[in-house]
């Protein structure tokens, strides 16, 4: 199936590296969110990724200005997913809200237009289950920072096509993504690893065992990690690494239990990087 325009919704971090490299990939983007200050912000972001590769020398001026032409920033549903090809959802990480957007968007998209969400977690076939193409849903799951991370993780739910996973791994291709093919569980393949060690460092932060610049440093240098899971955490944002936890802890058992450190800093407002403040502190940078 051809691709020519990407409806995104979401102009958060996510959404905003989604549409960046979807539109350096040549698609017609449109990029939606439900606030201005959102919009803005997302785009804002791409501005500021753009000018620092025209400034490295990696693309020039005439380039980034053909790359933000072909992003469309909009408040408007409608306006947004009226004649996509596919919709790539990065709403808010809750399944009512999710089930209502793919609700209203099957009144507006084209019969052929498929769904794909970067849920970080959720049940990907119960979202399926709302909409009337069931097999044109499928999970692709990106990593941050989106223009940055190599990987894309596609993920089949139940009800996935053959047709709609070869259609997602060629765009995966197309946009400069190296893709991994996984089967629909809590917290997919990099995030059920991955969480669990980020949430063990609030376990050994909590427990005295060492500072946090120590826990990251020991990380970093003892398994050539490129950044510390503490430094991670607070990247990722806290809020939503507790969410994957308490997701896989409901359904997978005591394993993956959230340490209570990282419970108290999000009841605290430390959601980390993108507050200012999580077990580091960025206001004054
Ligand atoms: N957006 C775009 N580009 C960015 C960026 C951003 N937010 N942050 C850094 N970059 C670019 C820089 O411009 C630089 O580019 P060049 O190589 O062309 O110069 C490159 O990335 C390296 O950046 P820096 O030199 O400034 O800093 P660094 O070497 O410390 O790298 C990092 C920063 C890439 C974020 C690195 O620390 C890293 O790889 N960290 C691990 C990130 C990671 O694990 N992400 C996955 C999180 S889990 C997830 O996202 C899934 C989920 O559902 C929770």
């Amino acid at each position: 199936m051809e691709i020519k325009k990407v409806c995104v919704l979401g102009a958060g971090l996510m959404g905003s590296g989604i549409a960046q490299v979807c539109a350096q990939a040549g698609y017609e983007v449109t990029m939606r969110d439900i606030e201005q200050r959102f919009v803005d912000g997302g785009m804002n972001s791409i501005k500021k990724n753009l000018n620092r590769d025209v400034e490295k020398g990696k693309i020039t001026k005439d380039q980034m200005d053909a790359i933000l032409g072909r992003i469309k920033p909009t408040l408007d549903l409608k306006e947004a997913a009226t004649g996509a090809d596919i919709v790539v959802e990065v709403v808010i990480e809750v399944m009512d809200v999710k089930k209502k957007v793919y609700a209203e968007l099957e009144e507006i998209v084209p019969k052929h237009c498929l769904f794909f969400t970067n849920t970080s977690g959720l049940s990907i076939t119960e979202m399926a289950s709302v909409t009337k193409r069931p097999e044109k849903v499928i999970g692709t799951h990106f990593f941050n920072p989106v223009p940055v991370m190599k990987l894309l993780e596609i993920i089949c739910c139940y009800q996935t096509s053959a047709e709609t996973l070869e259609t997602a791994k060629a765009w995966g291709k197309k946009i400069g993504k190296e893709v991994i093919i996984v089967k629909e569980a809590p917290a997919f393949v990099v995030n059920r690893i991955l969480c669990v060690m980020l949430n063990e460092a609030f376990y050994v932060l909590d427990q005295g065992l060492a500072s946090a610049e120590d826990i990251d440093k020991g990380m970093m240098l003892g398994c050539n990690h490129p950044i510390g899971p503490l430094a991670l955490a607070d990247l990722v944002g806290l809020d939503t690494l507790l969410r994957i936890m308490d997701d896989m802890y409901r359904e997978l058992g005591d394993k993956y239990r959230p340490a209570p450190l990282l419970r108290k800093l999000v009841r605290a407002g430390n959601f980390g990087r993108k507050s200012g403040r999580g077990v580091y502190d960025y206001s004054k940078k």
